[in-house]
């Protein structure tokens, strides 16, 4: 170990090594969950539980969400997903806006509503909202819907979730 060569091998490897061991230990998804813990530090004091979990807005408590889908409803939501939402989203691939196919699996029906009938503030002080401000760079606007629009297209959102 002496010779000056060999501490430089052993150096090279270390420093080769180092990130993959980084790596491993720490996934993209534990990443993404450690900022989002340290945000909800952040916001536990001027946020509702029910806020951090269910998003900032109109909606205050859990709805009663059918097991059947209603398909007239989600069909209405549909039309307005078509007029007022597609041209930021895609329901598969991310376009100005997130792809929104799947995203009734990662938020919660109130969540998804509050978003759509409240975004400005969901995205400037909600946790959830401002780590998508970052990603997106882009506020995204209110579209003039109303409550019952909201929910039809939660609707949509998942029956097209449910039926992929
Ligand atoms: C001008 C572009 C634009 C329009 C129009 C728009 N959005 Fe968005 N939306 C975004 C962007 C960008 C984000 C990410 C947050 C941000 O940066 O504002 C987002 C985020 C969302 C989220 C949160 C996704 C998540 O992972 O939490 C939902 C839900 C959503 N939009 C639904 C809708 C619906 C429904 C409509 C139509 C009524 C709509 N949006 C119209 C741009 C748009």
């Amino acid at each position: 170990m002496n010779n000056p060569k060999n501490s430089v091998i052993l150096l090279l490897t270390l420093i080769l090594i180092f990130p993959l061991i980084l790596l491993s230990c720490n996934g993209e998804g534990d990443e993404a969950q450690a900022e989002l813990d340290e945000y909800i530090e952040e916001f536990k004091d001027t946020l509702t539980p029910f806020e951090l979990e269910h998003g900032i807005g109109p909606i205050t408590e859990r709805i009663e969400i059918d097991d059947e889908i209603d398909p007239d409803l989600s069909d209405k939501g549909q039309s307005i997903f078509v007029m007022k939402c597609e041209v930021c989203h895609d329901l598969d691939e991310r376009k100005l806006g997130p792809a929104l196919g799947d995203v009734i699996e990662k938020r919660s029906p109130e969540y998804i509503m509050n978003f759509i009938l409240n975004p400005g503030e969901n995205i400037l002080n909600h946790p959830v909202g401002l780590d998508l401000l970052a990603e997106y760079h882009i506020e995204m606007p209110f579209s003039d819907v109303d409550k019952e629009e909201a929910r039809a297209v939660y609707e949509f959102l998942r029956d097209y979730y449910e039926s992929r």
